[in-house]
């Protein structure tokens, strides 16, 4: 039997208050439209793929998908949009799919293709978790958990009995299509839906997919006499300090070039050169402020910073806490979001000899809008 998709799309996204559709939203490098579209391109089970776009997005969304996909105008209302898609079906079942679920799993499609074409109909269901209630202005009823699901897509069906049903709807509005389906057609079945299926609709949905990039940063100094040591902007006493261009906070430099890495910002060699005259003595959480800066411009924020200092001399445990703290508050996080610990290195190499300190930082960053 051929296989049909209708993938709802012509929405405008009001709830989530982006000032486009919330289809374009990037999540880990592309849209949630394309996520939507790739997960059934992948099922293989799918023979043709119909999209409802609103005028706003028609032109857009014909050059991205009219190569293999349908486009079809959306309505008013999503029951509105799908009908119209409906007209365009070709083939015996049909799924109809929000374009902002994109976490669809490959067996919710089979297992809705197969409830569909067994039974006319299939409906995605998950239990709900919290206890319901329907306010009115008088009273509330208590509905409790037990029998109370929440209804998800793609809800799949025998293409003749909804375009039937879609038919008999006349202009009227309806929450889904299994709702259409119940009024005009009869029973529904269901199946598993997935917790994992959420339909983004608010601002929120969307940082929740948080966006979570991971970066590494290395760093090392000469120790040198006539110098400061600085470490995560703390001076530390000790006989000799690090040598640099700037402050040579060393720590300070790996986790900059840590936070970089995580957004392919290339590194503090790049950004804050060590031959400009500018930098010369340069106060390093002064660039640490810059690099906040950098992640912000591109909407992500410091989650949290894990760095190991590797120095044979001065004994830094006492140290640490000072350390941590100095970077916590530059990074604005609390104290349990900055690990930092040290390490001697047995005496081996130019870290055991004391010429020099190195650090390897690691940064956690996360999307913030
Ligand atoms: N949709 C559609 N045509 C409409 C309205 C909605 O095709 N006239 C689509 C949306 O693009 C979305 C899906 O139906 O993928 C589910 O709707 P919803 O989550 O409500 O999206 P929007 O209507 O875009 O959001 P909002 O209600 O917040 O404006
Ligand atoms: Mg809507």
């Amino acid at each position: 039997m051929k296989v049909s998709l209708i993938l709802a799309c012509a929405g405008s996204g009001a709830r989530a208050g982006f000032n486009h559709n919330k289809l374009w939203e990037q999540i880990d490098g592309k849209s949630v439209i394309d996520h939507t579209i790739s997960a059934f391109r992948k099922s293989n089970l799918i023979d043709e793929i119909i999209i409802t776009a609103s005028e706003v997005d028609f032109e857009k969304m014909s050059a991205l998908y009219s190569k293999d996909c349908v486009i079809a105008k959306g309505g008013d209302t999503r029951t509105q949009s799908v009908k119209n898609a409906l007209d365009k079906v070709t083939g015996e079942i049909v799924l109809i799919h929000d374009g902002a679920r994109p976490f669809v799993t490959q067996k919710m499609i089979s297992n809705c293709i197969e409830t569909a074409k067994a039974t006319g109909s299939a409906i995605p269901i998950i239990p709900t978790p919290n206890t319901m209630v329907r306010l009115s202005d008088e009273d509330c009823e208590y509905l409790g958990k037990g029998g109370i699901y929440s209804i998800q897509t793609p809800q799949g069906f025998l293409t003749k009995h909804i375009t039937n049903a879609y038919a008999r709807a006349c202009d009227k509005s309806f929450n889904d299509d299994g709702e259409v389906y119940k009024e005009f057609i009869g029973k529904l079945s269901f199946y598993d839906g997935d917790a994992k299926n959420v339909k983004l609709t608010y601002a929120n949905d969307f940082v929740c997919q948080q966006q979570i990039r991971f970066g590494v940063g290395f760093d090392c100094h000469r120790l040198v006499e006539n110098r400061k040591l600085i470490l995560g902007g703390v001076t530390i006493p000790h006989d000799k300090g690090l040598l640099g261009h700037s402050d040579a906070d060393v720590l300070t430099h790996a986790v900059m070039d840590a936070m970089l890495s995580a957004l392919s910002l290339r590194d503090i060699g790049y950004h804050f050169s060590d031959k400009d005259p500018q930098y010369k003595d340069a106060d390093s959480m002064k660039l640490l402020d810059r690099v906040i800066k950098m992640l912000d411009d591109k909407g992500y924020k410091v989650d949290s910073i894990s760095a190991c200092i590797m120095a044979e001399k001065p004994k830094l445990l006492t140290h640490i806490p000072t350390i941590t703290s100095s970077l916590a508050t530059a990074l604005n996080l609390p104290l349990d979001k900055v690990g930092i610990t040290a390490t001697t290195l047995e005496g081996l190499g130019f870290v055991g000899r004391e010429e020099g300190i190195c650090v390897h930082a690691n940064a956690v960053v996360v999307k913030h809008t």
